[in-house]
């Protein structure tokens, strides 16, 4: 069961090949820090490469398709990530099930064919700013994660859960400790219930939000944060590994 500090770079839609040199420089930053664990998931473009050229650091997909093959046109499976070098895959990105109407269904069916290819996940959770007035959050998040959630007999060595409140996600105002140590413990309580004290302890809660070298000690000190999912902060070695520094 994995216990460092997990610090996990999302590239998003960014990068060409002329960034492989920002994955070199924060993989050798990774050789030098070995108490935190530290991955990127750059575009499908670009895993490949990613992965011919680190030594440290881990590579994962942004997403896949729930299918293994067939007449899927632009569509990724879970077996050709695992072919090209990703060693997990995030699934349920707020940005994917808002933008793409992915339903709790389906990213539960992506995470599963993940698993199924032998990669880990990274099942992302969070709530709009309306729920969070509403004071609607925390029963938001733990409804979307049950119903995205495969049933595992070993969570705690091949799942990892994002939350990412979606008003915080490229805005720069990240959540508050109080409100991060609120909801993971809410998560934390969740995957106990669904996996058991071992398995569902086991499972590392990562925070993202416009994490950032400034913020990061706090959020990464915080009760039950047990890493960060990081965007736009990631998409420079200086500045991603200035956040890892921090856990
Ligand atoms: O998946 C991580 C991402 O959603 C957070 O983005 O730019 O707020 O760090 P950012």
């Amino acid at each position: 069961m994995a216990s460092r500090p997990f610090i996990v770079g999302n590239w998003k839609m960014n990068g060409t090949r002329a960034m492989l040199s920002e994955a070199r420089a924060i993989d050798r930053a990774a050789q030098r820090h070995m108490k935190v664990e530290v991955a990127i998931a750059p575009p499908y473009t670009l895993i490949h490469a990613v992965h011919r050229e680190v030594e440290q650091i881990g590579v994962g997909a942004q997403d896949c398709h729930p299918g293994d093959e067939g007449a899927f046109t632009g569509d990724i499976s879970a077996p050709m990530l695992a072919d090209a070098g990703a060693k997990f895959v995030i699934v349920g990105h707020s940005e994917r099930r808002q933008g793409h109407a992915e339903s709790n269904d389906l990213v539960r069916e992506k995470a599963q064919s993940a698993l199924d290819a032998g990669m880990q996940v990274i099942m992302c959770c969070g709530e709009d700013a309306k729920t969070r007035e509403a004071g609607e959050a925390a029963s938001f998040v733990t409804k979307q994660l049950k119903s995205s959630l495969p049933e595992l007999d070993n969570a705690g060595d091949i799942l990892t859960v994002a939350y990412e409140p979606i008003w915080a996600i490229g805005t720069g105002n990240s959540a508050t400790p109080d409100d991060i140590a609120e909801m993971h413990a809410e998560i934390r309580k969740l995957l106990v219930k669904l996996y058991g004290e071992e398995q569902g302890t086991g499972v590392r809660i990562l925070y993202g939000g416009s994490v950032n070298p400034e913020n990061a000690r706090e959020i990464l000190s915080t009760q039950e944060v047990g890493g960060a999912l990081v965007g736009g902060a990631s998409l420079t070695a200086d500045s991603f590994f200035g956040i890892a520094l921090a856990a």
